[in-house]
């Protein structure tokens, strides 16, 4: 799993929670950034001194301001305060931004106590966020030890679902993008699209039923939506049944609209699908 710590300048708050939380999840990619920041500055001393306590050494951090890369790479935000996580979640979705503790407060400036007590403040908030993360849907890129539980997923929701194969086939296409929504290992739902030459496909989107109306299939539509303008798509296409009110719901509430329709496109029962498309590059017509 990728975690990146957001910031302001990178230099006081996110670096002491990425170094403290990288020595409680060895086995995680943790990184940090900054909102409002350029590459380069020093970690300040204060924050140097206060990790310490933590049994951290961060005084070889320098600042980075977000980049296009980590924006699209990391599963998880956690922002250091409430307005990072306004900022960010319009880009990349409610579901992979998450606020630590109550937000800790800018000590920038500060007296060293001042710095102590927002590491401890960030340690606090970092147990927390260790408890919150075994029931958090954290959004990231399907990997194979994925296919089992989202072929399991597709059975619990269509008539005719894809297969593992299918499913373990779009991992080796260059075209295909899956993401999951995994809590805690389990696979609460999923997305696959497929991009070739500036369209974008949605293959299918689904959702456990027990994990339904929580924002899941919102942020992993949102994920895919990003990563299609990341990749410079014109537009995002997808087809669906006609009966079908949440997921038409879903769709018009992301911008997507209808553009026309398919006769008995669906077997198990037939019936007609309509098309919907969302543009990347400003409206179609
Ligand atoms: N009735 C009407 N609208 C619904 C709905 C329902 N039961 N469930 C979700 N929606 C719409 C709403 O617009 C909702 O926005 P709101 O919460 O602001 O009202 C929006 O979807 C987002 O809801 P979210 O919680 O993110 O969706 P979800 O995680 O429950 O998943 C589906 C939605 C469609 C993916 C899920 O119902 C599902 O897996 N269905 C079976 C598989 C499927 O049909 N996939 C679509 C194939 S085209």
């Amino acid at each position: 799993m990728i975690i990146t710590f957001i910031c302001t300048g990178n230099t006081c708050r996110s670096p002491v929670a990425e170094g403290i939380f990288k020595k409680m999840h060895p086995e995680y990619d943790v990184y940090s950034a900054g909102l409002n920041t350029v590459f380069g500055m020093n970690v300040s001393e204060n924050s140097v001194i206060a990790a310490k306590d933590y049994g951290v050494d961060i005084s070889g951090h320098v600042s980075r301001p977000l980049s296009k890369e980590l924006l699209m790479a990391t599963d998880l935000f956690v922002c250091l305060s409430q307005s990072h996580a306004m900022q960010l979640m319009p880009l990349v979705g409610k579901g992979r931004v998450y606020v630590l503790g109550n937000g800790i407060s800018d000590p920038y400036g500060g007296s060293l106590d001042i710095y102590k007590s927002c590491a401890k403040e960030i340690y606090d908030g970092l147990l927390k966020l260790d408890e919150d993360l075994k029931t958090l849907p954290v959004i990231r890129p399907m990997t194979e030890e994925d296919i089992k539980g989202v072929a399991e997923l597709e059975k619990e929701c269509f008539a005719s679902p894809w297969s593992e194969k299918s499913l373990s086939e779009e991992l080796e296409n260059g075209n295909a993008y899956f993401f999951v929504a995994d809590i805690s290992g389990e696979i609460a739902g999923y997305i696959g699209t497929i991009s070739v030459f500036g369209e974008c496909s949605v293959t299918n989107i689904a959702v456990k039923e027990k994990y339904r109306n929580k924002g899941i299939a919102s942020s992993l539509l949102q994920r895919a939506i990003l990563n299609s303008v990341y990749l410079d798509d014109d537009f995002i296409t997808l087809e669906v049944r006609k009966s079908n009110t949440p997921a038409i719901s879903l769709y018009e509430k992301f911008g997507f609209r209808k553009m026309g329709e398919r006769k008995n496109f669906y077997r198990l029962p037939t019936e007609d699908a309509y098309i919907y498309n969302k543009y990347l590059k400003g409206d179609s017509e």
